[in-house]
């Protein structure tokens, strides 16, 4: 059983629409669609927006539906020059941007007490998303990246030269690093895939609705490629 979780209904609605054989479970106000995609099964759902609902989502995906490996997906900010409007990150690996300590001494980012904080993504998942690339027939560019997650949407320069300096992030979202650090704790296996839909600066603001849908779309055209190959 693979995981899927988006954040939003514009990130998940399009894979449910394929599912066959779907039967719904609620869980913490969470609408658990279980069923196949070409033939594989999965576990779609909308865990709603941030860290906690994606941690959450993760943990009853782990305990509830016993997943084999959970995949995010869903839009970001980029912070890469080199990565565009409606472009795909595949994941390196994940940290919480957010989690700031540094009064205490420890270095922004770091979680005190836990062994890392910054999470890889799974190698063999990563494989997969990038020999998938060909046959979702993206006609865009698909790029290796950090991913930085915090409970912000960022649409300022100053922020983004944060997270992009001192973070060393290649995109912003809300939920990535909470799903990766969920699975970290559970020993599952997982990837974030998300496609750009605005550059996490002063335009991001009128730039998300004029992309989230075609981003959100190709995140999941290329993740449909990875379930038919899983
Ligand atoms: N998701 C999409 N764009 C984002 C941004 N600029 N900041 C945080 N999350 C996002």
């Amino acid at each position: 059983m693979l995981g899927i979780i988006g954040a939003m209904e514009v990130e998940v609605e399009s894979l449910k629409a394929m599912m066959d054989d779907a039967q719904v479970i609620q869980k913490a106000g969470m609408d658990f669609y279980r069923g196949t995609i070409s033939g594989k099964e999965v576990v779609v759902v909308k865990s709603g927006i941030g860290k906690v609902n994606a941690a959450i989502c993760s943990q009853i995906l782990v305990d509830v539906f016993q997943v084999r490996a959970i995949i995010n997906t869903g839009v970001a900010g980029s912070l890469n020059t080199e990565i565009k409007i409606c472009d795909i990150v595949v994941s390196t690996e994940a940290l919480e941007h957010d989690m700031d300590v540094s009064p205490l001494g420890y270095e922004k980012g770091v979680i005190p007490d836990m062994p890392v904080s910054c999470y890889p993504a799974d190698e063999a998942l990563r494989e997969l998303a990038k020999n998938s690339v060909k046959a979702a027939g993206l006609e865009i560019g698909v790029f290796d990246g950090r991913v930085v997650s915090g409970d912000q949407f960022i649409a300022t320069p100053e922020k983004k030269d944060e997270l992009r300096g001192f973070f060393k992030g290649d995109c912003a979202e809300m939920e990535g690093a909470s799903v990766a650090h969920t699975a970290y704790l559970n020993e599952v296996p997982y990837l974030i895939i998300r496609a750009i839909s605005d550059q996490a600066d002063g335009k991001a603001e009128m730039d998300y609705p004029t992309f989230e849908k075609k981003a959100a779309e190709n995140s999941v055209k290329l993740l449909v490629e990875m379930i038919r190959a899983y």
